[in-house]
């Protein structure tokens, strides 16, 4: 969406509105609108230039002013509030109750390390020249100047760790692709999205989108791979709209297609919408999906990379680890790995949200803590409560108490407390929240979204439904219904076929484990 020129008067101020999901839930389309007729109306001259998030979601609609080169910020703006803003002198960056400074400059962006979301809400998505000017492609020209084994060497060294749940590092899943010798070979993304508190892979998709292209054709030329699809949650139209002109203008472009860049390598990219269940983000059933067919899951072995989508090696990758790629292969893997800490290297975009101040995402290096994420970014509870726990990593993660806010985000410090960082997603709730409907809320989401292949997590998770009401109502078989409860939560875990029924377990015993009391109280 290129800037719209809404006047061509000398002093033409540029503009900046997100087009993001979430800002257009709160008004930034209205927002926009609005600056547009008053500017008009005033013979004020503005370039508005939709563009990602910056992810401070409680200040949006955002709107930016270019002033002296630096964008000065000034939000929660609504519609209604722009004629005055204007009034005021807002386009040459006056002072304002809703004035917020420089927005490179305030704190909740200054702290972070932004590496993967470096562009996402600072250029407008779907121009091409933009992401080139601001490092685009500098990646893919690299690898393209590579052998594959280098590439996938490169990647390795990064220490990059697959971010859409496993943590498995990314260079040895590329390796195994690599190592086929076969007539096709896929690269998957999988843009399924589906855990609870998360949505920097649409953020990423909406705000960024050749990042995400870059990122899956430097993993076709490196395993030799032609044929790429983006697997994407049927819930985010705009997404999907970034990206389908995103590829379009790459394809026109030669960025994708035939000879890529000129080198005689293909790599051609679709889109192709989720069935819209939590399943269909486990990787077999995405593949199944991805088929034609019903989303169940598949065994293993053989794994994808072996026999992946229509029987080919398959590189499948969660979009962050995709969209991490461009910038490893344009400053190395040194420059990567030398953030993080122990063996989770490089950053993270975690995302915050449930009762939380300021929600919104936050990409740091791996070491930073629970609590630094939840005050010094999140601002504590919106409420204004004590925040007893966190759960982080979706619905299968592990609810966290405050005794463990010290706990820094590292893959193997979370698995020492019983926890998962999965994708990044922390829903913190406050001192209201009662633990045993938790329990239940997880028993009651694997019902749900169960694929129905394996007995331990379709029934068990029903079963699990009925023992928790059980427990909530009290009574005299509260303490066998307890044991029944942690009987059932084994079998579920050791006994299922995939995570879903798997670590279902993991929030029911982490509320067990550290709120007994909300399990034993009368209601
Ligand atoms: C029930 C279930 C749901 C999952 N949902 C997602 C998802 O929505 N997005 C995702 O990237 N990975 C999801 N995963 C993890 C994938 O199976 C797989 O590990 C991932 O796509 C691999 O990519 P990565 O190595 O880049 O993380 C899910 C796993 C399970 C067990
Ligand atoms: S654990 Fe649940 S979702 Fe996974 S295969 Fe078994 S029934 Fe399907």
């Amino acid at each position: 969406m290129a800037g719209a020129q809404v006047s061509a008067l000398a002093a033409v101020a540029r503009v900046y509105v997100s087009r993001d999901a979430a800002a257009v839930a709160l008004g930034a389309d209205e927002t926009a609108a609005a600056l547009v007729d008053a500017s008009r109306s005033s013979g004020a001259g503005i370039e508005l230039v939709r563009i990602g998030s910056r992810g401070m979601v409680w200040l949006e609609p955002l709107v930016e002013v270019e002033v002296g080169g630096k964008r000065v910020g000034y939000g929660p703006v609504t519609a209604g509030q722009v004629k005055a803003l204007l009034e005021a002198g807002m386009l040459q960056g006056a002072d304002h109750a809703l004035r917020l400074g420089v927005v490179d400059e305030l704190p909740y962006i200054a702290r972070q390390e932004r590496l993967t979301f470096a562009r996402v809400g600072v250029i407008d998505p779907v121009d091409l020249d933009q992401y080139i000017a601001h490092d685009g492609y500098k990646g893919l020209k690299r690898a393209l100047g590579m052998t594959g084994a280098q590439v996938v060497q490169e990647v390795t060294d990064s220490g990059l760790r697959g971010r859409g749940g496993a943590a498995f590092p990314t260079g040895i899943k590329w390796k195994t692709v690599l190592d086929q010798q076969t007539d096709q070979k896929f690269v998957v993304c999988n843009a399924d999205e589906g855990d609870s508190g998360t949505f920097s892979d649409r953020m990423l998709m909406e705000g960024d989108p050749y990042c995400l292209i870059e990122g899956m054709t430097i993993a076709g030329v490196a395993v030799g791979a032609t044929q790429g699809y983006i697997y994407l949650r049927v819930e985010y139209p705009h997404a999907e709209i970034a990206l389908r002109a995103a590829i379009a203008t790459a394809k026109q472009r030669g960025y994708l297609g035939r000879d890529v860049l000129g080198s005689g390598k293909t790599f051609e990219l679709d889109v192709r919408m989720g069935a819209g269940a939590y399943i269909c983000g486990e990787e077999t059933s995405l593949l199944e999906s991805l088929e034609g067919k019903r989303a169940e899951v598949r065994f293993r072995p053989p794994l994808p990379a072996i026999k992946g989508l229509f029987g080919k090696p398959t590189i499948i990758n969660n979009v962050i680890s995709l969209a991490s790629l461009p910038m490893i292969l344009e400053r190395g893997a040194t420059f990567y790995k030398d953030y993080g800490m122990g063996r989770s290297r490089g950053t993270l975009p975690i995302q915050l949200a449930g009762n939380i101040r300021h929600g919104g995402l936050v990409e740091k290096a791996f070491g930073v803590t629970l609590r630094e994420l939840l005050y010094d970014f999140g601002g504590g509870s919106a409420s204004g409560r004590p925040i007893r726990t966190v759960q982080v990593g979706g619905p299968l993660g592990a609810y966290i108490p405050e005794s463990q806010f010290d706990t820094p985000l590292d893959y193997e410090a979370f698995t020492a407390i019983g926890a998962l960082v999965g994708h990044g997603g922390i829903v913190a709730f406050d001192d209201t929240v009662d633990m045993a409907r938790m329990a239940r809320y997880a028993m009651e989401f694997c019902a749900v979204e169960s694929c129905g292949k394996c007995t331990p997590c379709r029934i068990g998770s029903t079963r699990g439904v009925e023992v928790l009401d059980r427990i909530i109502a009290g009574g005299p078989e509260r303490k066998a219904n307890l044991a029944l409860l942690e009987d059932l939560c084994d079998t579920m875990q050791y006994g299922s076929l995939c995570g879903l029924g798997g670590m279902t377990p993991f929030p029911v015993q982490s509320a067990l484990k550290h709120f007994p009391e909300d399990f034993s109280r009368d209601r």
